[in-house]
């Protein structure tokens, strides 16, 4: 069995925080907890709950929802720590704007701003770590998600030098409902956006607010087909459907 294999097998009916505390132990600072800043704070609570040190990473596209700024803000202060942010290159953004301006997502699709904004930083931060943590959920995208592993071999990024990077998913079965519940009970610090009718929420040009007994997914990037709604952090998510290209 290789050391995939064994540690999918060990944490199969393991908790989410079970799962967190598996990953950390075995890559301590050699792994980041991928926060965007939504309900994926359960992740940043159970890290805190584990009392070992942790690392949160965000990637700030430039794009993000004043809100959500200063949902970073008050989750440093509660849990005492410095979320890492990663940026994107700044040529790179300027030569996109300049070349297409502020908003050709919804001309020709959102893969190259988020290929620029998101991705690259996240690659350039990803590649000084063993391991990674997402808050991803098999309910979170019916078009995507619903074969999230709980820990995968990343199928897009590579680790420190260039080894593979391991990618925990410790919310995968998880709900929308059961995370909500907890963040309800243990009176944690959630984005005011939610409170607007956003549920999922990325980077405020894609992403809207949605009616009831919509699915969460359709308050991003609402103009393309559910199929393609990865920006390319998970796009093995795609591969993984045939839906498409990882892009
Ligand atoms: S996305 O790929 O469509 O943008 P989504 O918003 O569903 O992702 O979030 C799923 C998980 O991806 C989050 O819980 C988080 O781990 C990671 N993630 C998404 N956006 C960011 C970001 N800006 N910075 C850090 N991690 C992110
Ligand atoms: Fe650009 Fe929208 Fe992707 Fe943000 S989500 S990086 S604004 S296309």
């Amino acid at each position: 069995m290789d050391d995939l294999a064994a540690l999918t097998a060990a944490l199969r009916d393991a908790s989410p925080r079970e799962i967190l505390a598996a990953a950390l132990e075995r890559f301590g600072g050699d792994l980041v907890i991928a926060f965007s800043g939504a309900e994926d704070v359960l992740l940043v609570e159970y890290a805190h709950q584990l009392g070992r040190p942790y690392r949160v990473l965000s990637v700030d596209t430039g794009r993000l929802h004043p809100e959500t700024y200063r949902f970073f803000a008050a989750v440093e202060a509660r849990y005492e720590i410095r979320v890492e942010v990663a940026f994107p290159e700044a040529a790179a953004v300027e030569a996109l704007v300049r070349r297409k301006g502020l908003f050709s997502f919804l001309e020709d699709g959102h893969s190259e701003c988020c290929a620029i904004r998101k991705v690259e930083p996240l690659r350039r931060h990803l590649a000084g770590v063993r391991a990674w943590v997402t808050g991803q959920r098999r309910d979170q995208s019916l078009g995507t998600r619903t074969e999230v592993a709980v820990v995968e071999r990343d199928p897009v990024f590579r680790g420190k030098d260039g080894a593979a990077l391991l990618k925990f998913n410790p919310l995968a079965g998880e709900t929308s409902a059961s995370i909500w519940e907890l963040i309800r009970a243990l009176e944690l610090p959630y984005n005011a956006l939610h409170d607007r009718g956003m549920v999922s929420i990325g980077c405020e040009p894609c992403t809207r607010a949605i009616l009831p007994g919509q699915h969460e997914r359709e308050g991003r990037w609402w103009w393309e087909l559910a199929g393609s709604k990865e920006c390319g952090l998970h796009a093995g998510n795609i591969a993984r459907h045939g839906d498409g290209e990882p892009r």
